[in-house]
């Protein structure tokens, strides 16, 4: 749909556009990774989740406003019964107002999704996957299993999806495979970016697995090893990029805990219960679920909800490792509001 001059595009008080929407759609995931969910997690009632309809609904509403960019989370997106549907509905939107479509996913489920969503008009998807070994993959994702998602990838790769490897860097659990993981990265022609843990859900501080691994450290070891040239390529998100020479893979370095991107944030985030976050490290939300459930007519309740609350996004966010004390904590689960 054009971005018509009647809706004009989201822009929020600091100038920056709004094209890029990440949408959570389910809470739950057949994984318990220790540094998103604990081992109980009691996940919400049906009734409370946006139905797929209205997932369409807001996120049609959001591409006519001008988002170009529709990023699909979890929790585990492919575990949302229904999901692929509301997928190969999304894709009409492709080329026509959105510029790509794209997910988030553990991998687990891809074996059999890959080819529905090559047919959805998806090209670039991200897995997330910590370690190569099967026994420390167990230990990391509590429930995973290492064999299925290594296949859920090959299955990905055979129909043509490009694939970004999505890495969270754990002082003392995989540091001794860093150059393992991006040389097995680089060998399939995938990209890898790693993530700072950040202080998200109730995984307390003492365990073992959520140590907290600067990005800092992690790529002078990089560079010990590969000649790394930095790119000036800006998602508008935490990512920095580099190129590995004589090689087209990238190695990225997701930083959420520095304040060094918060400028060019192009995003916002919308629930799988229909709140929509303005900032991943702020509690400032606005619910859209009561517009698109209240008023299934009427669209302008749903469009005043939205630009309402871009117009509240902030100039960036409180996370603090500083002082050995982790401060400006946000008490959501990751699950909630989508990586
Ligand atoms: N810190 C950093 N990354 C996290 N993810 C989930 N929880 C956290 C956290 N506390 C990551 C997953 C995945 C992406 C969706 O978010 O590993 O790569
Ligand atoms: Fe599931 Fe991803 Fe959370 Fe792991 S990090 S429990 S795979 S949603």
């Amino acid at each position: 749909m054009a971005n018509m001059d009647s809706t004009p595009s989201l822009i929020d008080p600091f100038n920056r556009p709004i094209s890029y929407l990440r949408v959570s759609v389910t809470d739950r995931c057949d994984f318990r990774c220790v540094y998103c969910m604990s081992e109980n997690m009691n996940f919400l009632p049906k009734r409370e989740l946006l139905t797929l309809e209205e997932l369409d609904r807001v996120c049609t509403m959001f591409i006519s406003l001008g988002v170009r960019k529709l990023r699909i989370t979890g929790g585990e997106p492919l575990v949302r019964r229904g999901i692929m549907g509301f997928l190969n509905s999304a894709s009409r939107h492709i080329g026509n107002g959105l510029d790509e479509l794209t997910l988030t996913t553990n991998g687990s489920q891809l074996a059999r999704h890959a080819d529905s969503l090559k047919a959805a008009g998806v090209r670039r998807i991200n897995v997330s996957l910590d370690t190569l070994d099967p026994d420390k993959f167990a230990e990391i994702t509590r429930w995973g299993r290492l064999p299925q998602v290594l296949e859920g990838i090959e299955a990905a790769l055979k129909v043509g999806l490009r694939i970004k490897i999505n890495t969270v860097a754990l002082k003392g659990f995989n540091e001794d495979e860093l150059f393992t993981l991006v040389d097995w990265a680089g060998g399939k022609g995938m990209d890898i970016t790693f993530i700072e843990v950040m202080p998200m859900g109730d995984i307390g501080n003492e365990s073992r697995l959520s140590q907290f691994w600067s990005l800092r450290e992690l790529r002078s070891r990089l560079d010990s090893r590969y000649a790394l040239d930095d790119l000036d390529v800006s998602t508008g998100g935490p990512a920095r990029y580099a190129q590995v020479s004589g090689s087209s893979q990238r190695i990225g370095f997701i930083t959420p805990l520095s304040h060094n991107f918060c400028e060019n944030c192009n995003r916002v985030r919308l629930t799988c219960t229909g709140m929509l976050y303005m900032c991943l490290g702020q509690e400032g939300n606005a619910d859209l679920k009561s517009p698109l459930r209240n008023h299934q007519g009427n669209d302008a309740p749903l469009i005043k909800a939205i630009r309402d609350a871009v117009e509240r996004k902030p100039k960036g966010h409180d996370f603090d490792y500083s002082r050995q004390r982790i401060s400006g904590q946000v008490s959501r689960h990751m699950s909630h509001t989508g990586g």
